[in-house]
């Protein structure tokens, strides 16, 4: 066994690997790599089908983050952020700020979305002029006195939208996802109690939910076989019906050789459970303070894309319910989700097999940002797609372009300003990490960002979206691919005992983790999610590498399920 792998054989403990089997085989050990191409110590090439657990966006040893980490490098790697400011982080913020900005005011152009008139009052979203704080109107009102969703209808922009979006002003920075998310976490819980006098503020997601492995974020998932060996260690979360189309209850269609977003029969039920538990919840007195979400695809679920309108939809529904949004863009940001969603879950429903109108919410023809083209690449955030500005956003994996570990929570002058005050009130936000804002990984964001912001990076994400959606039909000769599910540069195959019964593989059959092992022979790597193959290459991959990965995928499963027809 090579030297390298020996060391880590007997050092090192991996993550979400069941070491037993790590230790049987010699582990692939990495030492360079460049674009989407990475090397082992054995001098083997392999193809990054997952981009390095969904961080690295364009490639490996992109010249342009490499130099600018040099450049930081000449000057100072790390100082404090508790007392001082630096150079990178503080061009970061305002960058991040400007781009969210940037995203919703595409949305609003494009009529996607309302932001929130001035003033207005009751919501967790901050006023849109930094020098009025709207705490003040906020008193007045309690949870509990919000008139109901069709009479707070924003009065401007988008007749057809109701959901008042705050505008994002301050960056909270942190280390990954896990802990951006803690930081949105413990913000919205004392912003609820200090503004709304909440005495055990209530928080929803999704079922399925993966918001990373701290406590706090581990208290919000809902996967069983993550989190409930520590229950005994969380708070109480709620979990809400994802809108997983594929093994949805409420789908009454057979299943077909499509995206089950596309032939699914439902009366969007989804939704209408997301109101009843709202108004339950309110009923009983202690309303819900926060609905946290992953935007139009949840990662770790299993690759749960929502159809079109859901987000906006349940983003309406929480709105109502003066509650605020979290939206977990840890996965999704900086581009991933593209642009090419076109539809996806619309047609069903508006077909007549679906009873939309007499459904919780009116029925309405919910745009998503494909609908217009090039136009909107500047999109980088999920929740835009659909006109949804979230009351707190999450970012990390992709914010670095994958180099360094780096996240950033963005939040509304309203919630700011809820932790104002003398010093002796202390109001401080008593929260941080020693390497919170850290200026090598500013340096790479900042890099990042201008590498997005490219032409040519757009062309190239563009082309990449539509040389995957192309490739993958192949899957859908196989008997054993039930579902293919692509949001974006996202995609998500689901492997099933055969395609027209929908029944799952028992997890202890291993037989994502046998795919994923079957595809690394043929020189690519990614990770399975259970029965879900996940394919999401960085943004450089060329259309004959993803052609390869698919390959490889259609080959591993040929090799593992055997060979024959759907
Ligand atoms: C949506 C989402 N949120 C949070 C996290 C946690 O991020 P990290 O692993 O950087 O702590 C992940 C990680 O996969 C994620 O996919």
């Amino acid at each position: 066994m090579n030297r390298l792998a020996q060391l880590d054989h007997r050092y090192v403990w991996h993550p979400f690997t069941q070491m037993r089997d790590w230790l049987r085989r010699e582990p692939i050990m990495i030492v360079e790599g460049r674009g989407a191409v990475v090397r082992d110590a054995r001098g083997r090439e392999y193809l990054d089908a997952n981009a390095s657990i969904w961080t690295n966006l364009h490639g490996h040893h992109h010249p342009k983050i490499d130099a600018a980490i040099r450049r930081q490098l000449g000057k100072i790697a790390h100082c404090s952020a508790l007392g001082l400011a630096n150079e990178p982080a503080s061009r970061l913020a305002e960058r991040l700020i400007k781009a969210v900005e940037r995203g919703a005011r595409s949305a609003e152009r494009l009529q996607l979305w309302a932001p929130e008139p001035e003033r207005i009052t009751g919501g967790p979203g901050g006023s849109a002029d930094d020098s009025q704080s709207p705490i003040a109107d906020r008193q007045e009102s309690v949870a509990g006195s919000q008139p109901p969703i069709a009479t707070r209808r924003s009065p401007i922009a988008n007749p057809q939208s109701a959901v008042r979006n705050p505008q994002l002003v301050k960056v909270f920075f942190s280390d990954d996802g896990s802990t951006a998310l803690e930081v949105a976490l413990k913000l919205a819980y004392e912003f609820a109690h200090r503004t709304k006098r909440t005495r055990q503020p209530r928080f929803l997601s999704l079922q399925g939910a993966y918001h990373g492995d701290t406590v706090g974020a581990v208290s919000l998932g809902h996967i069983d076989l993550f989190h409930r060996a520590y229950a005994g260690l969380l708070f109480k979360s709620e979990a809400l019906m994802a809108p997983y189309c594929y093994r949805c209850p409420f789908n009454r269609a057979q299943p077909e050789r499509a995206d089950a977003r596309d032939y699914r029969k439902c009366r969007w039920e989804c939704v209408g459970n997301v109101e009843q538990r709202f108004a339950r919840q309110r009923k009983k007195g202690s309303p819900y303070v926060a609905f946290v979400l992953e935007p139009l695809i949840q990662g770790a679920a299993g690759m749960i894309p929502q159809p079109t309108g859901w987000l906006r939809r349940v983003a309406e529904i929480a709105r109502g319910h003066d509650a605020s949004i979290i939206a977990d863009e840890v996965m999704t940001g900086f581009g991933r989700t593209g642009q090419g969603n076109a539809e996806c879950g619309t047609r069903s429903a508006e077909r007549g097999t679906g009873n939309v109108e007499s459904g919780p919410i009116a029925s309405q023809r919910v745009l998503r940002s494909s609908d217009f083209g090039l136009r909107t690449s500047d999109l980088l955030f999920a929740c835009h797609h659909e006109g949804v500005q979230p009351d707190f956003l999450c970012l990390a994996k992709g914010l670095t372009g994958g180099y360094l570990p780096m996240a950033a929570t963005l939040t509304t002058r309203a919630v700011f300003d809820a932790f104002l005050g003398e010093y002796r009130e202390f109001k401080t936000f008593f929260h941080g990490h020693s390497y919170t804002a850290n200026p090598l990984g500013a340096a790479a964001a900042l890099a990042s960002l201008d590498l997005l912001a490219t032409l040519a990076s757009r062309r190239a994400r563009r082309r990449l979206e539509t040389a995957l959606r192309e490739e993958l039909q192949s899957l859908w000769a196989l008997p054993n691919v039930g579902d293919i599910r692509q949001v974006g540069l996202i995609a998500g195959v689901e492997l099933v005992k055969d395609w027209r019964t929908r029944e799952p593989f028992d997890l202890r059959e291993r037989a994502g983790i046998r795919v994923c092992e079957a595809m690394a022979k043929r020189g690519v790597l990614t990770r399975s999610i259970g029965n879900v193959i996940v394919v999401m290459p960085p943004y450089c991959t060329t259309p004959a590498q993803v052609s390869r990965m698919v390959e490889a995928l259609h080959q591993a499963c040929e090799e593992v399920f055997g060979r024959s027809a759907a």
